[in-house]
């Protein structure tokens, strides 16, 4: 079956998309995005998704043309449409389209496109946990905001992907700061460790819902930064994201971590967040 867009305010077949070349997001990445979980129909933390697409969009002044009702209405017409139960909605907003120019364009209307993918939750990925590497994160210093301009988060996943592991944890001088499309949390004597969430990481919907569950089980927490030493001397590594949600690491560059098996407070963890979205 085709799927249903959702593509300058009208819900439309596939093969009545147009993008334009002209498209700036084609051009220069110049556009931010959002991806959304779907569990049983319904939208998942659709409010703080809608925040950060804000703050992404001011943070590289691209103006919103919806407001957060309307994004909502649509986007639940859109899992509706497309009679997804369980899976991902995608929406991106592009700066428009115009010829090529690094300067705005004065009268470019933004593009707005969304689509629904009927993606499983990746259980037995969640039960083994995955085999990561390390690399230095080359990105730009606005890692907050989700932007379009992916190359080195692109470069990073394949580089994982060709040394047989799932994923690149990624450090800057030695910091640890995130994945290629994840963020990354290591536990320690019980206490669970994650990077601050400042310019140099994105803001994770599911990092802070991860937070709040830690919370209300009585993990200890602590945002700050932590070393490539500390990653590898970790009880526990897991990264949270909202297709992998609670992802144990079991190793790192060929290095078990811990017993080289998920740990007791990831599978807490995941326990938790499997209730929360069950409820
Ligand atoms: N990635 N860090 C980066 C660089 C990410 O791309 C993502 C999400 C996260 C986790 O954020 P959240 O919990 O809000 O999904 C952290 C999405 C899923 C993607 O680009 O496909």
């Amino acid at each position: 079956m085709s799927r249903i867009y959702w593509y300058q305010g009208r819900f439309l077949a596939d093969n009545e998309v147009r993008i334009s070349p002209e498209d700036r997001g084609y051009y220069f990445g110049d556009g931010v995005y959002e991806v959304f979980r779907v569990y049983g129909g319904r939208l998942f933390e659709a409010e703080a998704h809608l925040a950060r697409l804000r703050r992404s969009a001011a943070g590289v002044r691209l103006p919103l043309p919806h407001a957060d009702e309307e994004w909502l209405r649509n986007l639940n017409e859109l899992v509706r449409l497309n009679s997804l139960q369980e899976g991902t909605v995608y929406l991106q907003i592009t700066r428009g389209t115009a010829p090529r120019n690094h300067l705005f364009p004065p009268q470019a209307e933004p593009v707005v496109m969304a689509y629904c993918t009927d993606v499983k939750r990746p259980l037995s990925a969640m039960e083994a946990g995955y085999a990561a590497i390390t690399l230095p994160d080359t990105r730009w210093l606005h890692c907050d905001y989700k932007t379009l301009n992916l190359l080195a988060n692109v470069l990073a996943k394949q580089a994982a992907a060709d040394r047989g592991a799932a994923d690149a944890i990624l450090h800057r001088d030695g910091t640890v700061t995130e994945s290629s499309a994840s963020n990354v949390m290591i536990v320690k004597d019980g206490r669970l460790v994650t990077h601050p969430a400042n310019h140099l990481i994105l803001h994770g919907v599911t990092r802070a819902v991860v937070l709040r569950l830690a919370a209300q089980t009585e993990i200890p927490a602590e945002e700050r930064p932590f070393a490539l030493e500390e990653l590898f001397a970790a009880d526990e590594v897991l990264l949270t994201g909202t297709t992998i949600e609670v992802m144990p690491v079991i190793s790192v560059d060929g290095k078990p971590i811990g017993s080289g098996r998920p740990g007791p407070i990831t599978r807490r963890l995941q326990r938790e967040f499997e209730d929360l979205i069950s409820s």
